[in-house]
């Protein structure tokens, strides 16, 4: 069995780490608002250059929570991509604006700034107020055209909030600099579910932000609005960072730019081994590094190559297999089949294979032999119908 993510393996590392840690929370009974947790944020505000970290309950409070603290609310629009995990549009509509799509780019799979930019021009809106932030997405750890982006908000003011919940030590190279996915635009929102690259032991995330205002806020959010014990200065949440988890991150936060290293070696195997094959591998550009949450590849044979995997005992997953426009939850916001074709086909022919920072070269070669034995001539494997059926790989939920 190859398996998509090997999180015991990636325990077995920090485990002595997260005991000590864990032996003084108990010590202290410190669960909630425990030391580790300003420990945690301040070694991650230090790691992303951010000015502020606060941590959140998961990464849908954290852009639920940065959209809020953005000022974000009734009547706005919130403009993202229809190619993500459904919690980047949910999040939306749960902090009371409307979201609105544009398509992606056909090479990167991110928000396709020309997309943008002519959406805000034609002004045909979706809200009272039109738009007030855009939320690109950096799928699959590659960062979204941040520069584009940013001259496009500037022109039509509006905020940034970026859903950095897959791109964990992602950068970007801006105005002579590489800059961190996440730190940014006025607020990044990070998730820390088991499987990101920085995963912790249950539900977790954070939001990073320079603007003063905004971490204020979020931090008055998550606690229940709270100014003092018993004086609250909003109807907050409660959307808190165990201490336990913090624990978990920050020996794991030591570990994530080796971790991340081996991902982008691996990444680097699969494109060299799959170089000549009939399916597209991501896009490798000089002055973007992605995380590799996950390797997505390309094909029109995509059913057939998933099945030939997972014949041959290797998990793989489709991320995603339904644009969030054709979604049931999002049906009322009357988006059609067609809207954004270049979604749907990516919908329609993405795959992502194994990869984790403890596979083994070996397992990147089966999983390189597997599909380009299925991708010779011979081949005419039947097109299986479910894609979300037993053997796909879970841990990657967004
Ligand atoms: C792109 C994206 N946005 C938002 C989320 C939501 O994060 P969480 O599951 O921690 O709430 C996830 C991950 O699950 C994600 O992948």
């Amino acid at each position: 069995m190859i398996k998509f993510l090997d999180l015991a393996r990636q325990n077995s590392e920090i485990t002595s780490d997260v005991e000590r840690k864990f032996a003084q929370i108990h010590h202290n009974t410190s669960y909630i608002d425990g030391p580790q947790v300003a420990e945690f944020e301040a070694e991650f505000a230090a790691y992303l250059s951010a000015r502020r970290v606060i941590g959140v309950g998961s990464g849908t409070d954290a852009l639920r929570l940065a959209l809020i603290a953005a000022g974000i609310g009734a009547g706005d629009e919130v403009i993202t991509v229809p190619s993500t995990f459904i919690a980047t549009a949910a999040a939306i509509i749960q902090a009371g604006a409307t979201p609105s799509f544009v398509d992606i780019d056909p090479m990167m799979g991110t928000m396709d700034p020309r997309a943008l930019a002519s959406y805000l021009e034609a002004g045909r809106f979706r809200s009272k107020n039109g738009p007030r932030a855009i939320v690109p997405v950096h799928l699959y750890g590659l960062p979204a055209a941040m520069n584009e982006i940013g001259e496009i908000a500037k022109q039509f003011r509006l905020a940034v909030i970026e859903d950095a919940c897959q791109a964990h030590g992602a950068r970007i190279f801006s105005a002579g600099r590489w800059k961190m996915a996440g730190a940014i635009g006025e607020a990044g929102c990070f998730s820390f579910y088991p499987g990101k690259n920085l995963g912790a032991w249950g539900e977790a995330g954070a939001v990073a932000t320079n603007d003063e205002g905004i971490a204020e806020r979020v931090l008055r959010l998550r606690n229940h609005g709270r100014m003092s014990h018993f004086a609250h200065q909003d109807c907050g949440y409660n959307a808190r960072l165990d201490t336990i988890q913090a624990a978990v991150l920050s020996a794991k936060l030591k570990r994530l730019d080796a971790w991340n290293a081996r991902r982008r070696e691996i990444a680097d195997t699969y494109r060299h081994l799959l170089i000549d094959c009939d399916l597209q591998t991501p896009n490798h550009l000089d002055d973007v590094e992605s995380s590799y949450h996950l390797f997505v590849i390309r094909s029109q044979r995509r059913d057939a190559i998933r099945q030939a995997l997972l014949e041959n005992q290797i998990e793989c997953g489709i991320h995603y297999p339904v644009p969030l426009h054709l979604q049931p939850a999002l049906r009322s916001l009357g988006y059609n089949a067609g809207d954004f074709p270049v979604s749907e086909n990516w919908s329609d022919s993405i795959l992502s294979l194994p990869i984790h920072p403890h596979m083994q070269d070996a397992d990147v070669t089966q999983v390189v032999k597997t599909i380009r034995s299925c991708l010779e001539p011979k081949a005419s494997t039947p097109i299986v119908g479910n894609p979300v059926s037993t053997g796909e790989a879970s841990f990657a939920r967004g």
